[in-house]
């Protein structure tokens, strides 16, 4: 596994927000971008040699999460695919008499790309509940069962695991009570999941799942859907029919292309890769807790992704910390930073119930097969010069 580029003394330490391409994806792309440049649904040499591409990344992708190809539609990233998972099940339904009383579910503490699709069905008169999660951001099963019990329940989306404070859901525990209790279909947004946990589609019994490339060393813009069922999703781009129609438009051919290429490195192997980044991880938050006063890990550290750290510095801002540690020439985040940056306090660390406080002092660290021990020591060093100096501006006691 090579990295493409080498920036230099920069660190990096954002790769929940995303990923470099690897070189050897960059060479298996390359082609792609020249000679390739037949139209994949061509009828003559040019256009066979890229959907044959194609369907090779095809295999990949469904490899690395235990489907059959045909199951795997390309979308143009995670965010697209949430969208066709949710609205395209919900959306041919309409509000009618039949389903008024219709309930969707998802939980609270999903990635914008879900909350949003689900605010607009919402807005269209349906009826969506957001189940809690407890403090250390995992999902209340007890809720969940509570509300399928009750309610005419169409359709349940909760992630694999999360963007900020990489805590992993119990999908199998979540999909059996669902289908147990309901005809709903059960939507996974398993976008930062991929790659770094196993995850088989048949094992975690979900009916959709969706993917992303550039969080796995792929190129951005592409991402897939896994459809158990493809039927019972409608369109959102009607077009010329790509996709078995489930996405019509010309394919992103180069970028699918290096889509299966981080999927087949990234199954190649899946558990030796990512424990050296837990360790290194695990090192990290030790010694972070063990050298600067008064702040703490949020989310589980049990069930977490691999390469997640999430920091509670209370008496500073979260946003501060970044600049800081910007020039000292390290990448890191305060949490979500696929959104906009809009400063508004993170909706999943409020619903995991921290005070304004922890949640204005909140930092993400995510680590990637590029950083090394030096860099990690190279960042304790800078974080506890960062939280002593803003402590010390804010007056907040820093022993
Ligand atoms: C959990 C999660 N879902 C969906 C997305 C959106 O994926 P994409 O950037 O490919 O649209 C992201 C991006 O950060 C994410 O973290």
């Amino acid at each position: 596994m090579t990295l493409a580029m080498n920036q230099g003394d920069l660190i990096y330490f954002d790769n929940a927000a995303s990923t470099p391409v690897l070189s050897e994806v960059i060479q298996e792309m390359v082609p792609y971008l020249g000679n390739h440049y037949g139209n994949p649904s061509s009828q003559h040499t040019f256009g066979f040699n890229t959907s044959r591409a194609i369907e090779k990344a095809r295999r990949y992708v469904a490899y690395l999460i235990g489907s059959s190809p045909d199951e795997i539609t390309f979308t143009s990233g995670g965010t697209e695919a949430n969208n066709l998972a949710i609205k395209g099940s919900i959306s041919r339904l309409g509000i009618n008499n039949d389903n008024k009383g219709t309930v969707l579910i998802s939980s609270s503490i999903e990635h914008d790309s879900v909350l949003q699709p689900f605010n607009s069905l919402k807005a269209q008169g349906f009826n969506v509940k957001f189940v809690e999660v407890n403090r250390e951001g995992i999902v209340n099963l007890e809720s969940l069962l509570e509300i399928l019990k009750k309610d005419k329940v169409m359709l349940v989306s909760i992630m694999l695991a999360n963007n900020e404070v990489g805590t992993i859901q119990p999908i199998k525990e979540l999909t059996k009570i669902t289908h147990e209790n309901s005809n709903a279909l059960f939507h996974c947004d398993a976008v930062q999941a991929l790659g770094k946990i196993p995850i088989d589609v048949k094992h975690l019994d979900v009916d959709l799942l969706s993917l992303s490339s550039h969080k796995i060393y792929g190129p951005k813009g592409v991402g897939a859907i896994y459809t158990r069922d493809r039927d019972q999703l409608t369109p959102l781009i009607d077009g010329g029919g790509q996709e078995k129609s489930l996405r019509s438009g010309t394919e992103n051919v180069y970028g699918i292309v290096g889509f299966g290429g981080a999927c087949k490195i990234a199954s190649a192997n899946l558990n030796e890769n990512w424990s050296k980044i837990k360790k290194l991880r695990d090192y990290l938050i030790d010694r972070v807790l063990s050298t600067i006063p008064r702040c703490h890990v949020n989310g589980s550290r049990s069930q977490r992704l691999p390469n997640n750290a999430h920091f509670s510095f209370p008496g500073v801002k979260g946003e501060d910390i970044i600049v800081k540690l910007n020039e000292y020439g390290i990448a890191a985040s305060t949490g979500a930073a696929c959104s906009s940056n809009k400063a508004k306090p993170s909706h999943v660390l409020k619903a995991m119930g921290l005070s304004l406080l922890e949640i204005e002092g909140s930092l993400r660290l995510t680590l990637g097969h590029q950083n090394t021990m030096y860099e990690v020591e190279r960042v304790i060093l800078a974080l506890e010069e960062t939280i002593k100096e803003l402590r010390r501006h804010s007056g907040f006691p820093n022993n």
